[in-house]
């Protein structure tokens, strides 16, 4: 059955990005800790992001018009947050939306076709999936950093019933994954 899954890396103290929208203190560690990735999107058949996570992605991996040009590093249809008009990129299925999360969900799912629902972030989108009720995972992949200030990995109260701890694992002396299940109120 799909699962609707916020998969991300964080800082130590609840972090995805610096205040900047910079993530210098993820990529510092190369590929260490991505071992899991391929296992990972190799059962996510739909993909969700903001505008911030999209433009950082255009900005620093795709880079459109630069000699440096790299495709869409997707071949999943994504789904894409805004309330602007933001430009596409050649050759990639990417669809952008605004509004309530629940509508473009059911369409995700039916395009994921039984395969899981990556929400990459940013973490209030990640919240307004959670807030409809439709989140079943967090994966998080912690770095041994703290940055003090940045954007939050998920500014929600969850409480009680609190998350489910499903797995941890470490990657080498540097990451820690922590799976949470999402549990709902009975
Ligand atoms: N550490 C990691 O692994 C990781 C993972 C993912 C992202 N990141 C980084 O974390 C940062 C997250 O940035 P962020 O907190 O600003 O979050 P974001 O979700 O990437 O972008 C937020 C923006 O998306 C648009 N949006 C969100 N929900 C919407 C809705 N329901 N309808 C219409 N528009 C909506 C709004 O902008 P507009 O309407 O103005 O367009 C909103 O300001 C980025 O820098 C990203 O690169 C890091």
């Amino acid at each position: 059955m799909s699962k609707t899954q916020y998969y991300t890396a964080s800082s130590l103290d609840g972090f995805i990005a610096d205040p900047n929208h910079s993530i210098d203190w993820l990529l510092q560690f190369g590929e260490e800790g991505t071992d899991d990735y391929a296992e990972f999107i190799a059962n996510v058949g739909a993909i969700a992001m903001g505008s911030s996570t999209y433009t950082w992605i255009l900005d620093q991996h795709v880079r459109p018009g630069t000699e440096h040009q790299k495709p869409w590093p997707h071949t999943q249809p994504s789904w894409i947050f805004t309330s602007r008009t933001l430009p596409s990129v050649d050759g990639a299925d990417i669809r952008f939306v605004s509004g309530d999360v629940a509508k473009v969900h059911a369409e995700m799912l039916e395009a994921a076709k039984g395969k899981n629902v990556w929400v990459v972030g940013g973490g209030d989108l990640a919240g307004q999936f959670h807030d409809r009720g439709l989140l079943d995972e967090v994966i998080v992949t912690i770095a041994p950093v703290t940055l003090g200030a940045g954007k939050p990995l998920l500014p929600r109260s969850i409480v009680t019933p609190p998350l489910r701890l499903v797995s941890t694992q470490a990657y080498g002396s540097v990451f820690a994954q922590l799976r949470y299940e999402i549990q709902r109120a009975t």
